[in-house]
């Protein structure tokens, strides 16, 4: 990674809430001949943003040049309000937010979601190496993102979402595993942050092997079906396996998550400390999310309602559910 050029003229403030001033990585990423968002220059003479070109428009090679010196002095801007057309190309190279010094918390926040969700869809769909791999890409970036500055977590955490689609699950489970984790963890290794978030993200992977109709049945399932249902945990460390994905820290959160402490969970029905510490945290952080998203057959809960009646559930970790209660009872994270 590059260091961010600076501006070769003092930009006044005001004008970097309305646009970003946009970064060499990040345009070269753009088809250099028709950027897709409007450009503006820093005039000097007048001291204000004007327009370079419109989006889409076919540069001649005298501007494409123009482009890259500009961009390369820090006078080239992007309107914030093309922040969707920005943040669309960003989800799909999300390598590139790290790159961008002029994103701020929010929206590199929100562009990290949408990629892990649309990443992590590509895999539910098809649990095959490729995708596994954009996926695994993807989570990098996220977890170098939080490794810099793992109180990051909780603009994340702000941003739990009550959607009940595989992947809104996925990423909410992941992140409220992570808060968890961290909060108990202060030193945690990059490589285990990785692992981690892998196997929070993929806990649920299993269910692609479960036909859609019984995930969304609402009646009872035949005792043939619950069965295919109850055995996603295993099918999940299975797929993960296949992916070489074989770390303690990815395979514990999808084999045990529905575990319970009074040995009431399932697959295997491990009681107490027979369950792993990833086991509990992934348990806690999956009912947790199950809870505050929009089932079919239940309304969202508001998320202190959701950690107190956990805390009160003898089958889960109380001290990991009194955390969440701690934190949305001072609205802090
Ligand atoms: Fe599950
Ligand atoms: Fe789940």
């Amino acid at each position: 990674m590059s260091a961010q050029k600076r501006p070769s003229v003092s930009v006044p403030e005001n004008i970097n809430e309305e646009y970003y001033q946009i970064s060499a990585e990040i345009m070269s990423s753009f088809p250099r001949y028709r950027p897709p968002v409007d450009l503006f220059f820093f005039n000097e003479e007048i001291a204000v943003l004007t327009p370079f070109s419109r989006k889409g428009a076919r540069l001649s090679n005298e501007q494409v040049e123009e482009v890259a010196k500009l961009c390369e002095e820090g006078n080239l801007f992007v309107s914030r309000s093309d922040h969707h057309i920005y943040s669309e190309h960003i989800v799909k190279q999300l390598d590139l937010v790290l790159q961008d010094n002029n994103l701020k918390e929010a929206e590199i926040v929100n562009i990290c979601i949408q990629a892990l969700k649309n990443r992590y869809n590509d895999f539910y769909q098809q649990p095959v190496k490729s995708f596994y791999a954009s996926l695994l890409n993807d989570v990098l970036v996220f977890t170098e993102y939080l490794f810099q500055d793992k109180t990051r977590v909780g603009a994340f955490m702000r941003r739990l979402s009550t959607d009940n689609d595989p992947a809104s699950h996925a990423v909410n489970t992941m992140t409220v595993g992570l808060w968890l984790w961290l909060k108990y963890n202060q030193n945690v290794q990059r490589k285990t942050l990785d692992n981690l978030a892998m196997g929070l993200l993929c806990h649920d992977i299993g269910m692609s092997k479960v036909p859609p109709f019984l995930i969304s049945r609402n009646g009872p399932l035949k005792p043939d079906e619950k069965d295919k249902v109850l055995q996603h945990p295993l099918q999940g460390a299975k797929i993960m396996q296949k992916m070489d994905a074989v770390a303690n820290e990815i395979l514990r959160p999808c084999l045990e998550h529905q575990e319970r402490l009074d040995g009431g969970g399932y697959p295997q029905k491990l009681k107490g400390e027979q369950i792993h510490p990833e086991g509990k945290l992934a348990a806690l952080a999956d009912s947790f999310c199950a809870m505050i998203a929009e089932r079919p057959y239940a309304p969202a809960k508001n998320p202190l309602d959701a950690a107190t009646e956990l805390s009160m559930d003898p089958r889960y970790d109380n001290n990991l559910a009194r955390m969440l209660i701690g934190a949305y009872t001072m609205g802090k994270f």
